[in-house]
């Protein structure tokens, strides 16, 4: 990971309002992102996924790398059609690095 975690830590602003992350982290509209580069996608016990993001996981075999997090983030309805998460994307590359630098600091608790 390369990025600039407290950068990104600015860049997740925008994904707040539904995610978050932490000791004390819990699900909002989107799922905890504690430990999510690893993570198989659509996996946390519990959430109420689209079918879209539990098939991403379960059926195409979706890992959340740094690689396939840039690629999500970048445009998120192309990369797993049918997900219902509401957000048009990140376009600059330097915020999608860094915000995957500052989700990789949080470990799944
Ligand atoms: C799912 C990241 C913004 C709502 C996800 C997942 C990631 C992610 C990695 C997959 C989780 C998993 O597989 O366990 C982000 C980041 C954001 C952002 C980094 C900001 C750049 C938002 C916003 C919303 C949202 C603004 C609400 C308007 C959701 C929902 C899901 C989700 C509902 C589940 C999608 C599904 O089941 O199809 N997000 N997200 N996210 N996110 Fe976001």
């Amino acid at each position: 990971i390369t990025g600039d975690a407290a950068a990104g830590e600015k860049v997740f602003r925008k994904c707040k309002a539904c995610h978050a992350v932490g000791p004390d982290a819990k699900p909002k509209a989107g799922p905890v992102l504690n430990g999510i580069v690893g993570r198989v996608a659509g996996s946390i016990e519990g959430f109420g996924y689209s079918d879209a993001m539990v098939a991403a996981g379960a059926d195409e075999g979706v890992i959340w790398s740094p690689e396939s997090l840039d690629a999500f983030l970048l445009k998120p309805k192309e990369f797993v059609e049918g997900t219902k998460m509401s957000f048009a994307g990140l376009r600059k590359e330097d915020d999608r690095v860094n915000l995957i630098a500052y989700l990789a600091s949080f470990e799944t608790e």
